[in-house]
């Protein structure tokens, strides 16, 4: 039996199996199983009221889970799956209240990983899965960051090495009026927009729908993290080393002098990479025992902002 036969029996058989997408590792589950639902939020910890996002092989199953699908969500589907796009459409009368946190809608994607299209075409269903982390912390991008956090309540990890594309999906609300993006990922907005014909706004209503990816406190390390200004960060750390406290700091170049409490990181200068190796550096930072984590800002721009909005979420998180 291979890998992805074990991973689809676990699966079939109710158990948690944690498998790579090209975005972050997912913790998945049988959609349609409520105890195998309820497994997740144990696991993770998570408020039952927040919706999950089911997995499907390929689109021609969008009609299993959503009732109205707009020509949008068939277009988009074309042009982005497999890919890192997550549609928000209204539920169909079967899925399950704990998959969609009692709301209208449901979020379904289609991954693009080689092992989780072959175990989503194995399982031929819906698998259920937020990323393999304990809720509030930093997403895993390699199958030992799931193993570290979640490794004791997980039947099955499946490895399929590092993630391309290392943030969460761009989720984009398509359940009715106007399409809006409730969570960027590397899929920009301009991208969405050459399909829809026009640019998505961004958010939701107030309060509503809830989208965890979306509360402040999100991703965060547990060493407090600030995001610095380039033109300021020597000046914070200098301040901050000389206070006694260590400090690591992640920037695409380092600072012009060296300090014995200061620990330098580099990031890239490419907004891609910059997204592929977020995470995990995050995790490597917060294992140093450092008291603070100072990042630089990325530059404006559009290619930056999906990182942007990690970065200001880990510092909203670890004040
Ligand atoms: O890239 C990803 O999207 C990864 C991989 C594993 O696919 N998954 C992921 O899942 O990030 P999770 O649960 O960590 O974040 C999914 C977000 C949550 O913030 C959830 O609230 C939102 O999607 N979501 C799911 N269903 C929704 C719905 N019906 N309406 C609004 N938001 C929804
Ligand atoms: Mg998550």
């Amino acid at each position: 039996m291979t890998d992805v036969s074990r991973a689809a029996a676990l699966l079939r058989a109710g158990e948690l199996v944690a498998f790579p997408t090209e975005t972050v590792y997912g913790l998945g589950a049988d959609a349609s199983n409520p105890l195998a639902i309820g497994k997740i939020f144990a696991a993770k910890g998570r408020p039952a009221d927040h919706p999950l996002i089911v997995h499907l092989p390929d689109a021609s199953h969008l009609e299993r889970w959503a009732v109205d699908i707009p020509e949008a969500a068939g277009k988009l589907a074309a042009a982005f799956w497999p890919g890192p796009l997550t549609l928000i459409l209204k539920r169909h009368p079967s899925v399950l209240d704990a998959v969609t946190g009692g709301q209208e809608s449901v979020g379904l994607r289609v991954p693009n990983h080689p092992l989780a299209l072959q175990l989503l075409r194995e399982f031929d269903g819906g698998v259920a899965a937020p990323s393999a982390n304990r809720f509030g912390r930093v997403s895993p991008t390699t199958a030992a960051h799931v193993s570290e956090e979640l490794g004791d309540s997980i039947a099955m990890i499946l490895d399929g090495g590092p993630c391309a594309v290392g943030i969460e999906s761009t989720i984009l609300d398509l359940s009715g009026g106007e399409p809006r993006i409730l969570r960027l990922g590397m899929l920009d907005a301009a991208a969405i927009g050459a399909v829809l014909g026009h640019i998505p706004k961004f958010g939701g209503e107030q309060n509503a729908p809830r989208v965890s990816g979306s509360l402040e406190a999100h991703y965060a390390p547990r060493t407090p993290l600030q995001v610095v200004a380039m033109a300021d960060l020597a000046g914070t750390a200098r301040e901050a080393a000389g206070a006694g406290r260590r400090v690591a700091v992640l920037a695409a170049q380092p600072l012009a002098f060296s300090h014995d409490n200061i620990l330098y990181c580099p990031a890239s200068a490419d907004p891609a990479q910059f997204a592929h190796d977020l995470y995990a550096r995050l995790r490597e930072l917060d294992a140093m025992d450092c008291d603070l984590i100072l990042v630089a800002a990325p530059p404006a721009g559009e290619s930056w902002r999906a990182v942007a909005d990690r970065l200001r979420r880990a510092a909203a998180g670890s004040k």
